[in-house]
């Protein structure tokens, strides 16, 4: 993304390539925990049959089992094999927790017990939830969707949460509310921010926006899991966006606020680089991002090694036109 990569990001920089200073990554975060008495879950048979690639320190940040969530017939096939979670849940970004793909030690620093989520503004039932409220009032459902960062790098991934359109009904927006304002967790304590002195005044805390119209469409989605556990806090537990058929930054993170609003709210990526990352950022093969193609993508982990990438053509709206096109006809 802009100011923390000179390079796309699927050139690798030497920390992703080099296994022995992520064994010793691991060593250093593992120790950090017993020294803090932290007492993680151990990861269950299952997740760990999900690869022989998992890392065994990896495995204990996927979070608990969650059951109960019907599978969406609808979105069962995205058209590709679901990504191996070990490379989706070691293979991510999330600028509060440093500016590599690397942050997935980093990011057990955020407090996810107790949550609330505030939704607020143009709406006639304004609610604070706490997080059992979200995952009992609303039916949950796996999907498996396809992810696109802006970056070109892809992924699939089975999510599990609730339709977008499920919290409108509850909170109700008014006729005047025409976007939405989504807010991520941030405190300058806990997330040490990229790191590097040439990006102070970063715009925080995170924010994404859609339309109204964007938010109530099918395919909008809530996630409070993945791989049919809860949101590991490298995905942005405890509750985060999904809107596959826009690049993922649009898909803000660890949400504590989502506000109904009047006009087109201000966000992180569109206030840092407004040229590079537009609000709509639906995903389009034909425009380019001013520094690289957007023509094909890189799917992560295509193979047994997690940067043996495997190039494919970009589909416009990122295959899932039959829901969105007639949003922008
Ligand atoms: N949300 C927050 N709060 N902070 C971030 O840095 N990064 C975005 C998005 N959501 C980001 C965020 C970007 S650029 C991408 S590509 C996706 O998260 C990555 O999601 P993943 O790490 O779960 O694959």
């Amino acid at each position: 993304m802009v100011f923390f990569h000179s390079r796309p990001s699927w050139q690798l920089s030497e920390s992703q390539v080099t296994p022995e200073r992520m064994f010793w990554q691991r060593r250093r975060f593992m120790k950090s925990l017993i020294g803090a008495g932290v007492g993680l879950a151990a990861a269950s048979a299952g997740s760990c049959q999900r690869s022989k690639a998992m890392d065994a320190d990896l495995s204990l940040t996927l979070g608990e089992p969650l059951t109960g969530a019907t599978l969406n017939s609808a979105f069962t096939d995205a058209g590709r094999p679901p990504t191996d979670q070990a490379f989706a849940s070691s293979y991510n970004n999330y600028y509060e927790f440093g500016g590599s793909k690397n942050i997935w030690p980093a990011a057990q620093a955020l407090p996810t017990d107790p949550w609330t989520l505030e939704v607020t503004g143009l709406v006639k039932t304004p609610t604070t939830f706490d997080l059992d409220d979200l995952t009992q009032r609303f039916a949950l459902e796996e999907r498996i969707y396809r992810f696109r960062c802006v970056e070109a790098w892809a992924m699939v991934v089975p999510w599990i949460g609730f339709p977008m359109k499920a919290l409108m009904a509850a909170v109700e927006p008014t006729s005047e509310a025409k976007f939405v304002k989504f807010t991520s967790y941030y405190d300058p304590e806990v997330c040490p921010g990229p790191g590097l002195v040439s990006v102070r005044g970063l715009p925080w805390p995170y924010t994404e926006g859609l339309t109204v119209a964007e938010m109530a469409n099918d395919l909008a989605f809530f996630a409070v899991g993945i791989y049919g556990r809860t949101l590991p806090k490298q995905h942005g537990a405890p509750i985060r966006m999904v809107t596959p058929w826009k690049y993922g930054f649009k898909g803000a993170k660890a949400i504590v606020k989502i506000e109904f609003v009047a006009e087109q709210p201000a966000t992180y990526w569109n206030t840092l680089a407004p040229d590079e990352y537009k609000f709509e950022a639906n995903v389009d093969p034909e425009v380019p991002h001013p520094r690289w193609s957007q023509a094909k993508e890189r799917l992560l982990g295509a193979s047994t090694a997690q940067f043996a990438w495997e190039e494919q053509p970009t589909v416009i709206y990122n295959g899932y036109g039959e829901y969105v096109a007639g949003l922008y006809a």
